[in-house]
């Protein structure tokens, strides 16, 4: 308030005059494209890259001696670069030079968490419907899932060896790199465990965040449960007698339970910046491949960005060449559209959506009346009624009324509140906050009630102390007993799920949105899969809040976000992997979004949570659907593709050999014509339909021979004919092509919606369709 404020022009001032004499370095990521190593890598081939890359830089900054001490990172695997501290003129120049591919700044991506206290009623724990693809699938047994993240909870029974069978697959190159005494040791389950912070160091130095500094540490445990909670989702061990304070008992199981796990630590605490710095996930890629991962899974993202930007992309296709798939969120920027982000088409990108579970917690009241209410809370101690008081009731002397009903801290007089369940009205402080308030005036437990603006909006949240949060009606009934009352009583039941309500599975509103921005053609994200409050393994080192006063230590825990539904997809993936080891990344994600529904419960459109009338959701919601792991394993047929594929679908959108430098050894070449419409993707998207429109497309038979029909479901103002319209496969392996005709126009301004199913009465292979008229 006193601050001079010709002080701080003289600071500024300060730092003007003497900034240009200072040359500022930054950290930056020096991309060459792939390597050309056979399969058998040596150590002289890897010194021979790490060499190549000093010398490069050395002709630069005048001695490979100086290049020794500016990289901090030689990706020497399979992605050709490396990371460096470098002025920005160096950077430019380097640019230019004509081996190198990229130069990118060294930014940083975040975590596709919501902890979403925000996000309501419906509860998802353990997804996988029907038992049968894990038997056939042997439970993922074997597949190497890896995950780069915030670390792994070594001690979580989740990475238990439980259900192992035999020792660690001799192909494996990996292992856990930290071995202080606090490290992280790997078993059977666990079997890799790597951390990489030279890129976040690097930025901390060269932002001069000298403070920040102590918080990287050299360790893979996970400081935040965001890594534990993902990776177990994807292939965590069998864990019996799972909850979280009591709720939602069952047990714990990843997507391929009986799969081997890897973590690769590439985000630190660091909340204001981000955290997940562009030169470690790259490093981390690098290593992933090498070591031998059979499926990558991120839930990790920062803005869309051209593919040749974007390192996620880039790592993913260097994976994508070694048969490796790599799952990724959408991120968590809805209900706004064109937010979805790791949209490469070779990513399979993964939006949010409800399960069928309710977290309820209901509550009775001394003149019998109940009301349901939903909380993750521990259940109230003994079997008995409590008195009930309100905050205004409990005012301490020296606060306002108002505050008090709303259980602001200060506001109530702790030997009024001792020993009865408090009731608080929301607004004004946090929900978890009311509870602290509570706990620390010594109460035994809380209703929290809407105010009338909040509705019938009710939240399974965390609470400190036992706690029931009802909805608006429910709450001014209770207010009208306790005010009416002599001696009111009430008892607070103690929490249970509540299974197989109605409509499920809706969008979640937070889960990010089409269209594509680099490439509106291909339909993002790719599918749906539950990412509401799911229970997964958590860290010893954080309490399920977060906030400082919070020193609850929980083994399984809830979270929402995109986070939470890519590792599902990623434990499916891990199952197909192990069915179908022969299978592309291509004809896997094929499998998965072919088979996927975009049905509810009640079987009707699933509808979106971002919409305000809760419409039908749309392909760029959910893309081709709600993933069916039953159908995933026998898809009949899939639309496959190679990674030269990928390459000419770029060229044909406008990309240079130039931009392309990233993803390839440099030999590549784009063909002399080729066109985006061809390119064999799982849905269909088309631009700015005027007159007509035909698209190919091949389908290789996985299953067994059969004759398949199509049909077809048109978008509004659009004729589509198919042809064939039958296709006959007598082999396995087999493929037959087919082209679809559009004709006609989607209304200016409009999105014509349609669905394209090739089926042999047993087998359901459906593509959405999605014309536009112009996207934006
Ligand atoms: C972390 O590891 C790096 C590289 O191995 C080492 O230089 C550094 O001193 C270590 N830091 C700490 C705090 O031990
Ligand atoms: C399940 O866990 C609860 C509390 O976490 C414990 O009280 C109970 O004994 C456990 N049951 C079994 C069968 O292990
Ligand atoms: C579609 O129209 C938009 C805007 O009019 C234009 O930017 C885009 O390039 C067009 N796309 C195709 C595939 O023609």
């Amino acid at each position: 308030m006193n601050i001079p404020t010709n002080f701080i022009f003289m600071l500024f001032g300060f730092f003007w005059l003497i900034s240009p004499v200072i040359a500022v370095k930054k950290s930056y990521i020096v991309l060459l494209g792939s390597h050309s190593h056979g399969l058998e890598v040596s150590a002289v081939d890897l010194q021979r890259a790490v060499d190549s890359h000093h010398k490069l830089l050395g002709s630069f900054l005048g001695s490979s001696g100086k290049a020794k001490d500016a990289i901090f990172y030689s990706y020497k695997n399979h992605i050709n670069g490396f990371a460096a501290i470098l002025e920005e003129e160096e950077a430019t120049k380097l640019a230019k030079h004509p081996e190198v591919a990229a130069v990118l700044p060294n930014k940083a991506k975040e975590l596709h968490t919501t902890h979403s206290w925000e996000s309501m009623h419906l509860e998802k724990n353990d997804v996988i419907p029907s038992s049968s693809p894990w038997r056939k699938a042997r439970f993922g047994e074997d597949v190497i899932i890896a995950n780069l993240d915030s670390g792994v909870w070594p001690e979580s029974k989740s990475f238990g060896e439980q259900g192992i069978v035999g020792g660690v697959p001799s192909r494996w190159k990996g292992g856990c790199m930290d071995k202080t005494p606090d490290g992280v040791p790997c078993n059977r389950k666990l079997i890799g465990a790597k951390y990489f912070n030279q890129g976040a160091l690097a930025y901390l130095k060269s932002q001069n965040l000298m403070e920040e500094l102590p918080l990287i540490v050299n360790s893979t445990r996970d400081y935040k449960g965001h890594g534990s909670h993902t990776l177990s989702t994807a292939g965590g061990s069998y864990v019996s007698n799972v909850s979280v304070f009591g709720s939602g008992i069952g047990t714990a199981k990843g997507g391929s339970p009986k799969a081997r796990v890897a973590a690769y630590k590439v985000c630190w605490p660091l909340p204001n910046i981000g955290g997940c710095f562009d030169a470690d996930v790259a490093e981390a890629f690098d290593h992933a491949i090498h070591d031998g991962v059979d499926v990558l899974s991120l839930s990790i993202g920062s803005p869309p960005a051209e593919y040749y930007d974007d390192i996620i992309a880039i790592g993913s296709f260097h994976a994508l060449k070694k048969g490796i798939p790599v799952v990724c969120s959408a991120g968590n920027s809805g209900p706004s559209m064109a937010t979805a982000s790791n949209i490469a088409p070779w990513i399979l990108t993964v939006g949010a959506s409800t399960l069928d579970r309710e977290f309820q917690a209901p509550i009775e009241l001394g003149n019998g009346q109940r009301f349901t209410g939903s909380s993750l809370s521990n259940p109230l101690a003994g079997r008995k009624l409590y008195p009930l008081i309100t905050g205004a009731q409990a005012k301490a002397t020296t606060a306002f009324a108002q505050d008090s009903i709303l259980c602001k801290p200060e506001t109530l007089d702790h030997s009024k509140v001792k020993g009865k369940i408090l009731v608080c009205l929301r607004g004004g402080s946090s929900r978890i906050d009311k509870g602290m308030q509570a706990l620390l005036a010594g109460a035994v437990g809380m209703i929290l009630c809407n105010d009338r603006l909040s509705g019938f909006e009710i939240m399974a949240d965390l609470h400190v102390l036992p706690t029931s949060h009802i909805n608006y009606n429910d709450g001014q009934a209770v207010f009208s007993y306790i005010y009416s009352t002599k001696n009111p009583m009430g008892y607070l039941i103690p929490p249970s799920s509540k299974v197989n309500t109605k409509p499920s599975p809706t969008m979640a509103a937070f889960s990010s949105r089409g269209p594509n921005i680099v490439s509106p053609e291909i339909i993002k994200p790719d599918v749906t899969a539950p990412g509401v409050n799911i229970i997964a393994a958590f860290s010893g080192a954080v309490s399920p809040t977060g906030e400082p006063f919070d020193n609850r230590a929980v083994p399984y825990i809830t979270m929402s976000g995109t986070s939470m539904s890519c590792p599902h997809v990623s434990g499916i993936v891990g199952l197909l992997k192990a069915l179908h080891p022969e299978w592309s990344p291509a004809a896997i994600k094929s499998a998965i979004m072919t088979s996927a529904r975009v049905s509810d419960n009640t079987m009707n459109l699933m509808l979106d949570g971002g919409s305000p009338i809760f419409a039908p959701a749309t392909p760029f919601v959910y893309g081709s659907g709600h993933i069916r792991p039953t159908g995933a394993i026998d898809p009949g047929l899939v639309y496959d593709l190679s990674p030269n594929d990928y390459l000419e679908f770029l060229c044909a959108s406008g990309y240079t050999e130039k931009n392309l430098r990233v993803f390839t050894d440099g030999n590549f070449k784009c063909p002399v014509s080729g066109s985006i419409l061809n390119f064999n993707y799982p849905s269909i998207g088309v631009q700015n339909l005027t007159g007509s429109v035909t698209v190919s497309r091949r389908l290789k038979n996985v299953g067994m021979p059969g004759v398949y029909r199509v049909r077809v479901q048109q978008p509004e103002g659009v004729k589509v004919s198919v042809k064939p319209n039958v296709l006959k496969f007598e082999k396995i392996g087999e493929e037959k092509g087919f082209e679809l005709t559009m004709t006609g126009a989607v209304a200016e301004g409009q999105i014509g919606y349609g669905t394209l199913i090739w089926t042999d009465d047993k087998h359901f292979v459906r593509s959405p369709i999605v014309v536009s008229s112009s996207f934006f």
